[in-house]
């Protein structure tokens, strides 16, 4: 019942501000006492051992503590099959499971979420028993979206979460420090295990002014993305500061967080204000505001110092005027290609894009919260009012049970309904390759374009049609501009013709509730939050069938033989952007997340550019995950050359392991994405970044390369400078080079590569 609902959730607890406090005022003292940025304060005060003083910012790293796990469907599976190798009877940390990712987006939320429980069955009940056997609460398929759930029930202000998923940051929008990680290092935190982050700098954007209009925090977001481009936040927590804060909704910053993603940050972070108590309040959580209320200024946001001379304390500062800040849009293919909505009629001239908006979606995790909706809404109303009907397809992604619930109390749903957009399930398919264009005309590989008020436009993402392009935009104009059907239409200034031939049409801007008046509904019982504590249950048995095309118990990597890597072929040299998209597909071959072997048949390292390598052993052509096979069939290991940000976009942890199932040994690039890199190393593949970034091109494709300095790095890992050599003899055998490279791997990280992945170390006691 709604009854014992609210009491289940004002169990979880407020976070535990004494013991935050006292470890940072130790470690501060440690630091002499120096003024410290919000991500700072939040970092030290979960330090595994307080007495170590932390490295300085960009170096060194840092061992952690994390307060809480949540893991999606997808990712969950990989986790946790690796968690059951620790042999634990429970979580060290409470941790949440959600059922979002395997839900197709096809005819509506419904039937949508039956078919996917349906085809899914396996998966979810293998998940649900596990929750049961170690005591994670588990979100069924259909109660929401992990980020929102999370934001809904779990975030808390100064606390420190991981999450499987890269989006993990949007509980940055509510104080909480959160961070994208793949799901060997949520197994860390599982399994107790100090989880260790190499010491982020400290990105400050400083906000002025407010949001006006049609402009949103997406806007914000998405001009910044600009700014920095895809690489700009790498290696960074963006922390933002500045009297525009308080002008901001939580859920607002929780987008801005939430695509903190997009510019490779490591999280992005608000400190503490009144909107952030109300949405507390409004999700059943005044304890949970009361707390912060008490630790506000001293642990809650930056010391004063920082704030009054921020370009002492903030690696770097950015300045955003949120009042003189324009709608913006962003694409096709990358989110970073940022460009204000009225320039978008010159664009489709100048790069010859079709004017068509061939369907518009709004929603997902990033966009879906009352005050997004109550706005894209109150257009709807307008432009019905005048007798208009939307002239691309319009579909509704609600972020949670509570979300899309509420909107039907207050009649939302039904605005959009009548203006004939469809609903989908609280669920992440569109935006995850799972969406199903049946309903609209467009027809399969077409090509065509489609704004969505989502979070990434990499090709294929959505539709699994590469020929999409997937422009991004505030819910507001998405909604707007899906009446008009054309890309070039802005709907801050240009207006449409009335059905009833009385004139033009123009919407006012938008305008709409940051929470709902009358507090959130709960929505159907069977999405309930499940109790905040919950006690494991080790009767509980967790099948996994050995004839399961979609589940594998794990076997170990094999450890490092003690020598140089030697006679590794390059099987692929990867030109340009090589996102975990690209190293690991996923739309369809999500449904093998929990297979490794079968999910390594997919196409690796697919660029678009075509699918062929020649096997140096046979000479004979084949596509890339043939000849991964066929060298690993022979016992002969291999190495990729990438360029820059190689690893950039999810957290999933496939990336890393099935070029490693498949046998290859170290990845070479000009750079790494964070997320990636790190999985590379728990997965026991050596990543390298060329000292010369001109050196890639001494590698091709069937190059032998071999390592020069491994035994020694390994033996000797606390005196490594960070340097190895490689030995590059071209495919025909002609004259070797040798070039040095860097490495980033801690002494920890060279124990994981020896031992051939972090979670042999682990089992090694
Ligand atoms: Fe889901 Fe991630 Fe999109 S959580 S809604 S797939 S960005």
């Amino acid at each position: 019942s709604a009854t014992s609902t609210s009491s289940a959730i004002s169990q979880v607890p407020a976070p535990k501000y004494t013991q935050f406090t006292e470890t940072l005022r130790q470690v501060k003292s440690s630091l002499g006492g120096r003024p410290l940025t919000l991500a700072e304060k939040i970092l030290y005060s979960h330090l595994a051992d307080a007495t170590v003083t932390p490295p300085a910012r960009g170096e060194g790293y840092l061992k952690l503590r994390p307060d809480r796990v949540a893991m999606q469907d997808a990712s969950a599976q990989m986790a946790l099959l690796q968690f059951q190798l620790a042999r634990l009877p429970t979580t060290a940390v409470p941790a949440s499971i959600h059922c979002d990712h395997l839900i197709v987006a096809e005819s509506g939320a419904e039937a949508d979420v039956a078919r996917s429980i349906q085809d899914n069955a396996e998966i979810f009940n293998f998940l649900e028993s596990m929750a049961a056997k170690y005591g994670i609460a588990f979100w069924r398929p259909g109660s929401g979206i992990i980020h929102q759930i999370v934001l809904e029930n779990y975030a808390a202000p100064g606390t420190l979460m991981l999450g499987t998923d890269s989006h993990t940051p949007n509980a940055g929008g509510l104080g909480m420090l959160a961070i994208g990680v793949g799901g060997a290092d949520a197994v860390d935190a599982l399994a107790h295990i100090p989880w260790e982050l190499k010491a982020p700098k400290v990105l400050g954007v400083r906000l002025t002014g407010s949001l006006d209009g049609w402009t949103s925090p997406k806007d914000v977001i998405l001009h910044l993305a600009g700014q920095l481009t895809v690489r700009g936040g790498t290696g960074h927590i963006i922390e933002y500061f500045g009297p525009g804060v308080s002008s901001l909704s939580c859920t607002g910053m929780a987008t801005m967080c939430n695509m903190g993603a997009e510019v490779g940050a490591t999280t992005s972070l608000f400190p503490y204000t009144p909107a952030m108590a109300s949405y507390l309040k409004a999700t059943r959580r005044s304890h949970m505001a009361e707390a912060a209320n008490a630790v506000a200024s001293e642990y809650l946001s930056p010391d004063t110092d920082v704030t009054r001379d921020p370009k002492s304390f903030y690696d770097r500062i950015i300045d955003i005027d949120l009042s003189t800040l324009k709608p913006h849009v962003s694409g096709p293919a990358t989110p970073d290609a940022s460009f204000p909505v009225a320039e978008f009629p010159k664009r489709l001239r100048e790069e010859g894009w079709e004017d068509r908006l061939s369907a518009g979606l709004i929603g997902s995790c990033t966009n879906s919260s009352y005050e997004d909706m109550s706005r894209a809404t109150h257009l709807v109303q307008q432009a019905t009012e005048a007798g208009l009907t939307p002239k691309s397809p319009l579909y509704v992604t609600p972020g949670s049970e509570q979300i899309r619930a509420t909107m039907e109390r207050d009649g939302m749903l039904q605005v959009f309904e009548k203006a004939g957009a469809t609903v989908l399930a609280n669920a992440c398919g569109p935006c995850i390759g799972q969406w199903r264009r049946e309903e609209d005309d467009t027809p399969v590989n077409a090509d065509n374009s489609i704004l969505t008020s989502f979070n990434r436009n990499f090709r294929g993402r959505n539709d699994g049609n590469i020929n999409t392009k997937n422009f991004l935009a505030a819910p507001e104009l998405v909604t707007a501009m899906a009446f008009s059907g054309r890309l070039s239409f802005n709907p801050a200034t240009d207006t449409l013709p009335r059905p009833d031939g009385k004139g033009e049409f123009r919407f006012t801007a938008p305008y709409g509730d940051e929470l709902p008046q009358s507090g959130f509904a709960q929505g159907q019982a069977a999405y309930r939050p499940p109790p905040a504590t919950i006690q494991p249950d080790e009767s509980v048995s967790v099948k996994v069938d050995p004839e399961s095309k979609r589940l594998q118990l794990l076997d170990p990597f094999s450890a490092w033989d003690g020598q140089e890597i030697q006679g590794l072929r390059v099987l692929v040299r990867v030109q340009g952007k090589c996102t975990t998209d690209h190293i690991s597909a996923a739309g369809p071959w999500l449904k093998y997340k929990g297979h490794l072997e079968n999910i390594s048949t997919n196409p690796l390292f697919d660029t678009g550019k075509v699918n062929t390598v020649v096997n140096a052993l046979t000479g004979e052509e084949g596509t890339i995950p043939e000849v991964a096979k066929a060298y690993k069939a022979s016992g002969e290991s291999w190495a990729v050359v990438a360029d820059h940000n190689y690893g950039e976009g999810s957290a999933r942890e496939h990336a890393a392991m099935q070029p490693r199932f498949l046998g290859c040994k170290l990845i070479i690039a000009r750079s790494f994405a964070r997320i990636h890199e790190t999985n590379l190393k728990k997965q026991g593949v050596l990543p390298v970044t060329l000292q010369d970034e001109a050196d890639y091109e001494l590698f091709e494709q069937g190059s032998v390369v071999e390592t020069i300095g491994l035994p020694d790095l390994i033996k000797n890992p606390k005196g490594n400078d960070g340097t190895l050599q490689l030995r590059i003899t071209p495919a025909d055998g002609s004259n070797p080079r040798v070039i040095p490279v860097t490495h980033t791997m801690s002494v920890d990280q060279l124990g994981w590569f020896s031992s051939g992945s972090a979670l042999n170390r682990i089992a090694q006691g």
